[in-house]
């Protein structure tokens, strides 16, 4: 635990909705949030049956609202209900409004871009969903998908979830090691993937990586590829490789979607923790859409028509519950972004705004003049004050919302936010809980609530919502162990926060040894498990290192066996060794070769003092555990040399 006090944030800056964010607003006023807030807690049962009435269309509406207990690791919502999440997400928009725009893909050169209604969008995913039955993928199968953020991604998890079958996207930077690790894990016979993915002007040979990945793997049966740049080296081994437009465009574009259980797993994302191996956070099917419809709604105020981008991968949460599920259950347009923010160049972002409004047949005259934002959002880690002011003022030119939306793999969807239409807010906090959610801030010792305001603690949550992940796939221990054991009764976050004197949430960051790059989750256990792998390292340990641009960056200090080797060499190897099992998003920022670690007299690396190394500080704090004191001094050496 990494916890220290911090004195709670003081801030007299308020800023009121404003006119624009009111728009069609689905609150009418912050008293209306307040009173259904309460509702939602006092109540929960209610609240949520009309909620997931309202929300959802079931095949077999649910008697039972809630059950189980975070004691019991054993939560279940709408559990005697069936219905299909894809069916609500597609189908039933398809059926009203077959000709509006589901998906405005942008590629990766601004030339590209492709507009998809939703009747397309619905005959693409059947196509595929009656492909994937035809070679024997069923209910509660784990399909892989390693692919760019092209349409067929889309189609590739929906079509999984129309048949029952468990998607487990992996992003596409993410390494051979890595993918194999988690086509492993969830006992994937099909991956589904592109011949190519570009970024930034960048080609990721996604196909040569994916068969690198299996190699070994011999449950794998399918490999199903997408031409996306058409690369004619591409090599598809025999009686296994199928190329997507040749298999999936002969199907029927009629398919009946699988009832599904409330319960049943929807998809797997592999998320990094405090130990070693990524884990398979897993959503069930019902709750998980119920809440990442409704945060998507009240959160960004959605208003039928409105043109939603999210520009994250669905690699991540964040695509899967606000690219694609979230939105797409509320029949949006949603913006499919297959780029970089700065490529070619640092307005990319403002052309898209821009280039989808008038794409989608909106008479929006301006370039860049970004009048039509309503409502701008931010996630992923803190947001200090200063930048939340660029936002605001720069982007949002004063006029629009700016939304602060904690949340995290395991919540499914946003806990702690603005709504956008009625919170006043603060820049830097992410104020307030949504509809359902209890947060407590915790004694990190004692683990005693700390009741009031004013105060700072670990963050937990009081009760389980719809959307908390179910179990970690394989292993229900570990997700026992995990998130309800070390603060029993609890929901455990790994985050610490303060709560000021209105009430407002700030989330301070984690407290255990998760490091956040860029809103990248990964953890130091991962990365030191991978320096295993280079010969020449005996031991390593790595930290976070406060950065400006990226939140924090990677700092690996190692010892290594032979310390006469080429210095340069060995930093360099370690770089690539850690790029080669994880990926680039794990790119170590700094490498330092000491000749010893911190460590206690038990052996325990203090990672807390490495920390303190590298940001310069220079009061150590408690050292009575330490074994040797003069490796402070020693690294220190190094670090600032
Ligand atoms: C961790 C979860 C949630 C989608 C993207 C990340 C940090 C997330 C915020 C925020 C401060 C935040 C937390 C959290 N985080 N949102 N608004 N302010 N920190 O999902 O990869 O599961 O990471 O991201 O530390 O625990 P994730």
């Amino acid at each position: 635990m990494d916890f220290e006090m911090e004195d709670v944030p003081v801030c007299d800056v308020i800023y009121q909705p404003t006119e624009k964010a009111k728009y069609n607003a689905h609150l009418s006023s912050f008293d209306e949030y307040k009173k259904l807030y309460d509702e939602s807690i006092r109540d929960p049962e209610s609240f949520w049956k009309k909620m997931a009435h309202e929300t959802l269309s079931w095949d077999i509406p649910f008697q039972k609202v809630s059950s189980g207990s975070f004691q019991d690791a054993n939560i279940k919502w709408f559990e005697d209900g069936y219905l299909n999440a894809c069916y609500n997400c597609v189908d039933r928009h398809a059926n009203k409004n077959p000709n509006k725009v589901a998906i405005y893909w942008e590629g990766d050169q601004t030339s590209e871009s492709r507009s998809i209604s939703y009747l397309e969008m619905k005959n693409e995913i059947c196509r595929l969903a009656n492909y994937l039955e035809s070679i024997g993928v069923k209910k509660g199968d784990c399909v892989a998908i390693y692919m760019p953020m092209i349409p067929e991604a889309v189609y590739a998890m929906l079509a999984c979830v129309r048949i029952g079958a468990i998607h487990s996207v992996v992003f596409g930077g993410f390494s051979d090691e890595a993918l194999k690790d988690r086509i492993i894990d969830a006992k994937c016979r099909v991956v589904i993937t592109a011949d190519e993915g570009v970024r930034g002007g960048k080609v990721i040979h996604l196909k040569n990586i994916v068969d690198q990945a299996i190699e070994s793997v011999e449950f794998v049966k399918t490999v199903l590829v997408v031409k996306r740049t058409g690369e004619p080296s591409i090599q598809m081994k025999a009686d296994r490789d199928v190329w997507y437009h040749e298999k999936v465009s002969t199907q029927s574009k009629d398919h009946k979607p699988v009832s599904m259980n409330s319960e049943d797993l929807l998809f797997i994302l592999y998320t990094s923790g405090s130990t070693g191996k990524p884990k398979g956070v897993a959503h069930s099917t019902a709750g998980y859409l119920l809440y990442a419809s409704l945060t998507f709604k009240y959160v960004f105020n959605y208003a039928e028509n409105d043109i939603f981008g999210c520009m994250a991968d669905v690699g991540w949460i964040t695509g899967h519950s606000y690219v694609v599920y979230g939105p797409l259950c509320n029949g949006a347009t949603i913006v499919l972004f297959d780029s970089t923010p700065f490529y070619p160049d640092a307005s990319r972002y403002w052309q898209v705004v821009d280039k989808a409004l008038r794409k989608a047949g909106d008479a929006f005259p301006l370039k860049y003049d970004l009048s039509s934002l309503r409502v701008l959002g931010s996630v992923g880690e803190p947001i200090n004050p200063e930048a939340w002011q660029w936002y605001y003022d720069k982007i949002g030119r004063n006029k629009c919302a700016l939304v602060d939306t904690y949340w995290q793999t395991e919540t499914g969807g946003i806990v702690i936010t603005p709504i956008s239409s009625v919170t006043p807010t603060k820049p830097g906090a992410a104020t307030l809980p949504f509809f359902g959610i209890e947060p407590a801030l915790l004694d990190p010792h004692s683990g005693h609530e700390i009741s009031g305001n004013g105060v700072c603690g670990v963050l937990a949550i009081k009760s389980p919502w719809p959307s908390i992940t179910r179990t970690v796939y394989g292993d229900h221990e570990r997700y026992k162990m995990t998130y309800f054991t070390q603060y029993p009764g609890y929901y455990f976050t790994g985050d610490s926060a303060a709560r000021d004197s209105n009430g407002y949430y700030w989330i301070r960051g984690r407290v255990d040894d998760v490091i956040n790059v860029s809103g990248h989750r990964l953890s130091t256990a991962e990365i030191e498990n991978a320096l295993i792998n280079y010969p020449e390292c005996a031991e390593a340990a790595v930290i976070g290192k406060p950065d400006e641009i990226t939140g924090q960056s990677i700092c690996v200090f190692c010892i290594l066996r032979n310390p006469n080797i080429d210095k340069e060499k060995a930093k360099t190897d370690i770089i690539k060794q850690v790029r080669k099992s994880i990926g680039p998003i794990a790119t170590p920022k700094s490498v330092y070769l000491v000749p010893d670690l911190p460590k206690t007299r038990s052996g325990k690396i203090m990672r807390r003092l490495l920390r303190k190394i590298v940001s310069g500080e220079t009061n150590f704090g408690d050292l009575t555990t330490l074994s040797d004191p003069s490796i402070i001094n020693k690294i220190n050496i190094i670090v600032s040399q």
